[in-house]
């Protein structure tokens, strides 16, 4: 016997259809917002994902030496693979340069439902504009995305990750004390803040200050508290979004939050994430923003953004909500019933194929009962009979699988009564 590896799942040919059917809706969301589809490599170079995150995001890679001792690692996420490809071939490409993915993913983390090791994304990235409509029609994007998928209750925070290093920096907070406050930000263990705040010799005032900003989805709160005039203009620059994307694109149910942190390290300014709350602990579906990667990997800068949706949390959520999945359908199953009768039924199923449905034969020679028994099995409409009767009249028996109605048909009707 062998087992699964930890954190993988194997996909039955029913959560194939469902996933299948939600990956074509999110393939035509992308599309129907001008983007076009790339696929890059499952692994890559180990340098290509230390280069911005350094040494530590090793621990939560999947890497190995190839036979030409080469350090490779099969990809975390496919924002650095998409940079590099873009730095390599598509610099040239007219812009803005709207590219979306699917893919797996590895992660060498703990598992637990909607947490795997390896699980796929479906993303996109908008390089070369960093317009207030470019940044609004993405969000707008990840959003529809979802919402075209099925998923009912979603919670769509919006921050801004050049505003809260300023915060930071009013506050006088060394690197390394932002360090230290990001991942409890990151968990919203706000209390814990306010201890390393007090401990870093902040005043009391102050702090609670900071964590008030951090939870308010006021911006003019936020903005009162700001001294920065960059991190002020920054603030408009939202504003301007934030605007579109109510007003142009319709979506108001969104809330600002400067508590959203991002866990990787290359993003800068707008970040974004949406949340499905139905999912509990692993509530995140999607997170992105602006990000600079371009230049560090040997490209001409350039804006860019983007967002990467999990495909798997959007399925679990789908489920949650008792999403109905389209049940899939065979059009015809046809039933041959004696040997002699096997050449003539092949023929019928290649027509029927032929004229763009779905048909499937017996293959094991069975009896008309079990045969009608399986044809119920796989969802088929119809059951084509061809018995020896039928066949001396140029007609086989069609029998309606809802309702048990059976109606003598003339072979060369067979398509015309399908459609
Ligand atoms: P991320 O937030 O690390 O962003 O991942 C995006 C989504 O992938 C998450 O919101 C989550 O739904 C899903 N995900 C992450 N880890 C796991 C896991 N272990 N199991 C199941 N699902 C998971 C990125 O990867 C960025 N590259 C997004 C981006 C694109 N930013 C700019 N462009």
């Amino acid at each position: 016997m062998f087992n699964i590896p930890r954190g993988t799942r194997d996909f039955t040919t029913e959560e194939m259809h469902k996933r299948r059917y939600i990956e074509e809706v999110m393939r035509s969301t992308f599309q129907s917002f001008g983007y076009h589809e790339i696929k890059t490599p499952t692994f890559e170079t180990l340098e290509l994902f230390t280069a911005k995150s350094g040494q530590e995001i090793i621990e939560e890679l999947y890497f190995f030496k190839d036979k030409g001792d080469r350090d490779l690692a099969l990809r975390p996420e496919l924002t650095a693979p998409v940079i590099r490809f873009y730095v390599d071939k598509l610099q040239m490409a007219p812009k803005p340069l709207k590219l979306f993915y699917f893919g797996n993913c590895y992660r060498y983390d703990r598992p637990q439902k909607g947490r795997y090791r390896e699980f796929s994304q479906a993303g996109c990235e908008l390089i070369g504009t960093d317009t207030a409509e470019a940044y609004a029609e993405l969000i707008a994007l990840a959003y529809r995305i979802l919402q075209n998928s099925g998923v009912k209750t979603l919670i769509l925070n919006i921050g801004n990750l050049n505003v809260l290093s300023s915060i930071f920096n009013q506050l006088k907070l060394s690197k390394k004390q932002q360090k230290y406050l990001i991942p409890l930000i990151d968990k919203s263990l706000f209390e814990d803040v306010l201890d390393a705040l007090k401990d870093f010799g902040i005043n009391s005032k102050e702090a609670e200050n900071l964590v008030k900003i951090l939870q308010t989805e006021d911006l003019q709160i936020i903005k009162d508290f700001l001294k920065d005039d960059s991190a002020k203009q920054e603030l408009v620059a939202l504003e301007k979004i934030l605007n579109l994307l109510e007003k142009a694109f319709g979506i108001k149910n969104y809330k600002i939050q400067m508590r959203i942190v991002r866990g990787l390290d290359y993003y800068k300014g707008l970040v974004f994430e949406i949340e499905a709350p139905i999912l509990g602990a692993e509530k995140q579906l999607c997170g992105g923003g602006a990000y600079d990667l371009i230049s560090l990997f040997g490209g001409k800068d350039s804006s860019s953004a983007g967002f990467a949706i999990g495909f798997d949390r959007t399925i679990v959520a789908l489920e949650s909500e008792n999403y109905k999945f389209p049940k899939t359908k065979m059009d015809a199953y046809i039933i041959p019933l004696n040997e002699e009768l096997i050449e003539t039924a092949i023929n019928i199923v290649q027509e029927i194929r032929s004229e763009g449905f779905t048909a499937d034969m017996d293959l094991l020679r069975r009896g008309i009962g079990k045969s009608l028994k399986y044809a119920s099995s796989i969802n088929a409409k119809n059951a084509v009979i061809i018995g020896p009767d039928e066949i001396k009249q140029d007609s086989v028996t069609i029998r309606d699988m809802d309702t048990g109605e059976q109606k003598l048909i003339k072979i060369n009707n067979i398509i015309n009564f399908l459609k």
